[in-house]
């Protein structure tokens, strides 16, 4: 079974940038930058090259940096939640619950989402809100519900602390600010990649690593139940954005509430299927539970909003088969990515 790529074209971006003043703040202080390149992205073969920004070369120092970041309570506004808080590593750095708790207990919008092959994706957060990964890290220190802080005053803060003074000064060759802190974190997250599940052993030519139900499950995923029209390509996603008729009326107005044009209403971008079994629950609020739950709603052919994607229609799916249908997406767990993170 030939791997298919991304080969659909995005649609036109036609986005309100997040974010917007925070992008003219770090622009403007670009430092002179000591880039230390040297590191080396290891990616799974069947996928294909990402592309590094120029400007932020990965090395090894600045991604440890990263790393660091994301775990540091300082970045919140109150001191108790760090990214890691809502996006844990045992969980494909997503996290269980339906809204994820920001400072102060207030509940978020939206459902935490996994960060995985984040450095592929051509636009973040589920409407597609952010259009790099440097604009996106910083953005929930920003948001009221998330982490509810001043990025400035964050930068500050962080740059009294001895360490992180000396190690923004040895990577960057500045004091420590929102650029150091955008692009280490952006960087460690480049590198967080998932493509090890016994579906890639089987795509990399073992063929003895999928079950004959499991095997059916793929037949009925590429064929008769449709899910590649949308998660197609290597991280079984065209990152398109598709109103599937989760509901007959959205509360979550999705990539309209950005383009406020009502083509674009309940739409958000199609998510990977990797590493389901961490990551529940799923939809952009976190609304259904169990994959028993979303393959219903396909098999059902969604709720029949005004919007709804054309590809979205009842698919007759026995019993066995949508048994079959969930053994394969269970292939997709990489198991490794969740022991070495
Ligand atoms: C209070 C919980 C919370 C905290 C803390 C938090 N996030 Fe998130 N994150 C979310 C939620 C919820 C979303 C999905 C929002 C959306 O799509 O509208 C998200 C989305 C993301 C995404 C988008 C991934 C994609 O595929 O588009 C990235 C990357 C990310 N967060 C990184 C971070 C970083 C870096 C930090 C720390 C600076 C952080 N998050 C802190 C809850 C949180
Ligand atoms: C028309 C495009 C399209 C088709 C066809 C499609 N999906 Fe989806 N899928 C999406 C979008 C968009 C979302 C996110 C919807 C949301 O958050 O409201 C999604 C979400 C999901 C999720 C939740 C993932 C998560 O992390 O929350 C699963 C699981 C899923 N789809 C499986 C399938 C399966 C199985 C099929 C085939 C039966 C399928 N999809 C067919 C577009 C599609």
């Amino acid at each position: 079974m030939p791997l298919r790529y991304i080969n659909r074209k995005m649609r036109t971006f036609n986005v309100i940038w997040i974010g917007i003043g925070f992008f003219f703040f770090i622009s403007c202080s670009q430092n002179a930058g000591i880039d230390n390149v040297g590191y080396v992205l290891e990616l799974p073969a069947h996928f294909p090259k990402m592309d590094i920004p120029l400007d932020n070369p990965l090395t090894p120092e600045k991604i440890a940096f990263g790393k660091k970041l994301f775990e540091e309570k300082k970045l919140s506004g109150d001191g108790t939640l760090a990214c890691i808080s809502c996006h844990d590593p045992k969980h494909a750095f997503s996290d269980t619950v339906q809204f994820s708790i920001g400072v102060g207990n207030q509940l978020g919008e939206r459902n935490s989402t996994p960060i995985f092959n984040v450095g592929y994706h051509p636009a973040f957060f589920r409407d597609g809100g952010a259009l790099t990964l440097e604009m996106q890290v910083v953005a929930p220190i920003e948001n009221e519900l998330e982490m509810n802080a001043n990025i400035a005053e964050v930068c500050l803060l962080l740059d009294q602390d001895e360490e992180y003074h000396a190690l923004a000064k040895e990577i960057f060759g500045t004091e420590f600010n929102p650029n150091v802190l955008s692009k280490s974190l952006a960087s460690y997250l480049r590198t967080l990649i998932s493509g090890n599940s016994r579906y890639d052993q089987y795509v990399l030519g073992d063929k003895t690593v999928l079950s004959e139900l499991e095997k059916e499950g793929f037949d009925l995923y590429d064929g008769k139940a449709g899910c590649f029209k949308c998660h197609d390509g290597f991280d079984f996603t065209d990152y398109t954005y598709q109103n599937i008729g989760l509901y007959s009326e959205y509360e979550d107005l999705g990539r309209m509430k950005l383009t406020a044009d009502s083509a674009d209403m309940g739409m958000f971008m199609v998510p990977s299927l990797r590493n389901l079994s961490y990551t529940a629950p799923y939809m952009h609020d976190g609304s259904l539970s169990t994959l028993e739950e979303v393959i219903d709603l396909y098999d059902e052919g969604g709720k029949g909003h005004w919007n709804q994607d054309f590809r979205i229609f009842p698919l007759d799916l026995t019993d066995h088969e949508k048994e079959a249908l969930k053994a394969f997406l269970l292939t997709l767990n990489d198991e490794s990515f969740i022991k070495n993170n």
